[in-house]
């Protein structure tokens, strides 16, 4: 079978004017991008707002979210709208702050509860099967859109043990996605030197930011009232594990609005980026259906005909590095932003306070002198030996050092489950003359959406040995 390279934006030879540049970044931060980027250990760009710079080089990445990540706090210059959705939650807040909301989140998300919260995971993923077998063999079907549906109904599952209902899905997917574009044009603006006060859509970004809070509110005010009636239901979903979380250092308790801040923040970037990396999974897979065969064949040894169990997922080792892969090459969250604090040597260049730094996985993940073959779709690259050094310091999809993703676990379960049983029960074909297109803004997505043939497998099983 042949490499497949799946779609990457055309990197730019020649340098770019400044106004072409604000325009095609307005339009997607990976289509600005020239061939230089793809192998340059440190780039500096120069923006009507302040100078930034990209750092490549594993020791530099390694300094500015690790070692010395409290020099190097969030920017929330670049999306300061999330604000509106996200209030102070933890994935916009920096120091004292930040610190307290991990220490009180982080045991929602330790291995007993990701555990926990699987059942909840397998009934959302039958149902996204369900809704699959609904179809003729052959349909061609959106999969981004599907996989924004389970990933969805999964996480709020998880968060408040009921399913996401169809409308009120469709009304946060519509709120989502104008939001998205809203935050996305400000931070651009931002960099371009226009004031926050003056950015156009600060009004309707908030509308939209409203609505999708409105809906997650209700789902604690709901839990809040069942707890003040005295009824007693034992749940251990996150709201349960975040109404019990006590600050070890102060005693303090989430408040009513710390809730709603933090089931935002978990909502949010628990399903936008889960669904896109497994859209582009599944997109991946349809492109080599030998290794769709192989995981067909793994899910067939794992469970069967059986529901998969937690206890399942340890035999799951292709379908792990398929998410990794898919990972690598679309990463979700593409540029990592962060404000320099103090004045820094990085090779060649003085990095001075204020000015700003983007950390990149796409770049860091396809770049010419940290991996072999970087644009070859190739899970077995991950069981290889010879790969161990990129991956130890050139992989960072879920970034890295103290802020890095609070649901990696969770996120690394619910991808495997998922494409382990879509493999088990359909396979799926590339559409003729549907290319995706990957675009960057506030997560990589394809602009003009992922579609697949779905089939029902309907042959016998193959035989394991
Ligand atoms: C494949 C799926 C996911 C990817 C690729 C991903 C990636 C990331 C990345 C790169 C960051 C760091 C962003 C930055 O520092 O600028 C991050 C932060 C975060 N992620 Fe994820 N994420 C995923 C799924 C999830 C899920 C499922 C949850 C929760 C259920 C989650 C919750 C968070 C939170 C709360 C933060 C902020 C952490 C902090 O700042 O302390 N993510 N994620």
């Amino acid at each position: 079978m042949n490499d497949f390279i799946p779609p990457k934006p055309k990197p730019h030879a020649r340098k770019l004017s400044p106004l072409r540049r604000i325009i095609e970044v307005r339009h997607s931060s990976i289509s600005v991008l020239y061939d230089r980027s793809y192998s340059m250990h440190l780039g500096e760009v120069w923006t009507p707002s302040r100078k930034c710079y990209f750092v490549n080089q594993p020791d530099l990445v390694n300094r500015v979210l690790v070692k010395e990540s409290d020099l190097y706090p969030k920017s929330i210059s670049m999306g300061s709208m999330l604000e509106y959705l996200m209030g102070t939650g933890v994935f916009v807040s920096n120091g004292a702050l930040w610190r307290k909301q991990r220490r009180m989140l982080d045991p929602a998300f330790d291995q007993a509860r990701i555990r926990d919260v699987f059942p909840l995971m397998r009934v959302a993923t039958e149902e996204m099967a369900e809704r699959f077998r609904r179809h003729a063999d052959g349909d061609v079907l959106a999969i981004d859109e599907e996989t924004t549906h389970v990933t969805a109904d999964i996480i709020f599952r998880t968060i408040y043990s009921k399913p996401l209902e169809s409308e009120e899905a469709r009304r946060i997917f519509r709120a989502f996605g104008r939001f998205q574009e809203l935050a996305y044009a400000q931070g651009v603006w931002r960099m371009a030197g226009v004031p926050a006060w003056l950015s156009p859509g600060r009004f309707f970004a908030r509308r939209q930011a409203n609505v999708i809070r409105g809906l997650l509110e209700r789902g604690v005010q709901d839990r809040l009232d069942e707890l003040a009636s005295g009824v007693k239901v034992e749940r251990r979903d996150i709201l349960a594990s975040l109404l019990e979380a006590v600050d070890p250092e102060s005693g303090e308790k989430f408040t009513r609005k710390d809730l709603v801040d933090q089931i935002s923040v978990l909502f949010l970037a628990g399903h936008e980026t889960s669904a896109s990396v497994l859209a582009w999974a599944l997109y991946l897979l349809a492109n080599r259906p030998d290794i769709q065969e192989r995981l067909y064949a793994e899910s067939v040894a794992a469970f069967g005909d059986r529901q998969p169990e937690f206890r399942d997922m340890r035999k799951l080792r292709l379908a792990r590095d398929v998410f990794r892969e898919a990972l690598r090459l679309y990463p979700p969250v593409s540029f990592m932003s962060r404000d320099a604090t103090q004045t820094a040597r990085m090779r060649d260049k003085q990095v001075k306070p204020g000015e700003m730094i983007f950390v990149s996985p796409w770049l860091i993940q396809r770049h010419a002198k940290l991996w072999e073959r970087p644009d070859v779709f190739d899970p077995d690259r991950f069981s290889d030996p010879a790969s161990r050094e990129s991956q130890r310091s050139a992989y960072l999809p879920f970034s890295a050092g103290p802020r890095v993703c609070l649901g990696a676990s969770f996120a690394m379960q619910e991808g495997m489950l998922i494409l382990a049983c879509l493999a088990r029960h359909f396979h799926f074909e590339p559409v003729q003359g549907h290319t995706p297109k990957p675009i960057a803004r506030l997560t990589l997505r394809s602009e003009n959406g992922i579609r697949l043939r779905v089939f029902k497998r309907t042959a016998a099983l193959p035989s394991v040995t």
